[in-house]
């Protein structure tokens, strides 16, 4: 492709940034679909995302951003409005630009959601586990209620922090909603588990202490980590050894990015072409760290 004066440009914003896997995925996609598009990883400190947010505004060839930490929440108050998926979840990782606007919107849960159906588990009455309480556990708690889970069973180290937002998701669906305290023993909270999320981000800190002894996670126990890289984290190494269907978050990254593409183009998403440059500058990344 030919970049030129008619060029669109997708950026993704957070702090840092070099780790992004999406420029690479993104760029292919838009050019197999024929747009004369590209993404760029933008690194945006905190204090520039206000005179940012400006600057992507008055560009007219700006077609969209993805939002990454740490601005998915402080960048709110910025933006023109925000989408019903974003507005509940107060938490944008989309930016939409529609009539110029900047409008926030949310695919993290929905590409959970699409990630477990590929894999053939679908969620409608599953009894389901999240360890963690902070966006990510909460994108992926609404859809799951969406998706109409018969139960959701909130785990975190801090309680507080799901207890506030565990009414509104209560009063989102159907499904039965209890807040558990991660301290004590796990079987608490893990009895009767079809599905458990781990979406803390312990498999990001390799020295950090497990969340409990993992020798309980036992078959039929679907067991997933939201984190992609490591590709399996200790938590999911070890529910695999003990015979558990594991699955970790690449898939979850790849369909969010897919929702992405669909609301800046109106297009399809190419996936089995996304996929393959996921899987490609994940392996480069690989070899780069050891
Ligand atoms: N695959 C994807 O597409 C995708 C998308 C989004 C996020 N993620 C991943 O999901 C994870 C969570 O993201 P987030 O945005 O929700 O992060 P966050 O807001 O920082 O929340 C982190 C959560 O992890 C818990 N935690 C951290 N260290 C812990 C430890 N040592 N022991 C027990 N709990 C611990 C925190 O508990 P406290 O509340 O007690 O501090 C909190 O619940 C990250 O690893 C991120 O990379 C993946």
């Amino acid at each position: 492709m030919l970049l030129n004066g008619s060029t669109n440009v997708v950026t993704t914003l957070g702090y840092p940034i070099s780790q992004s896997l999406s420029p690479a995925m993104q760029t292919a996609a838009f050019q197999s679909v024929g747009l004369n598009w590209i993404y760029i990883a933008w690194g945006v400190r905190a204090e520039h995302l206000a005179v940012t947010l400006q600057a992507l505004k008055a560009w007219e060839n700006h077609a969209g951003s993805n939002v990454t930490a740490p601005h998915k929440e402080t960048i709110i108050p910025l933006l023109d409005g925000l989408t019903e998926a974003a507005a509940r979840l107060q938490a944008v990782n989309v930016i939409l630009r529609p009539e110029g606007k900047m409008i926030g919107h949310n695919t993290d849960g929905e590409g959970f959601i699409a990630s477990l159906r590929e894999e053939g588990i679908p969620p409608g009455g599953k009894r389901v586990t999240i360890l963690g309480a902070g966006g990510a556990a909460k994108a992926v708690a609404y859809a799951l209620q969406d998706a109409g889970a018969a139960e959701l069973h909130l785990v975190n180290r801090t309680p507080a922090r799901a207890e506030a937002w565990a009414p509104g998701l209560a009063a989102a669906g159907k499904a039965r909603v209890s807040v558990h305290p991660l301290a004590g023993d796990p079987a608490r909270f893990l009895e009767g588990t079809d599905i458990l999320v781990n979406a803390t981000s312990i498999g990001l800190q390799p020295e950090a202490v497990p969340l409990f002894d993992y020798a309980i996670l036992r078959p039929p126990l679907v067991v997933t980590d939201l984190v992609f890289f490591p590709r399996e984290t200790a938590f999911l190494r070890k529910a695999r050894a003990n015979g558990c269907r594991t699955l970790n978050g690449l898939g979850m990254l790849l369909h969010q990015a897919a929702l992405s593409f669909q609301g800046w183009t109106g297009k399809a998403a190419p996936l089995p072409l996304m996929r393959e440059r996921l899987e490609t500058v994940l392996a480069e990344r690989e070899r780069s760290a050891t």
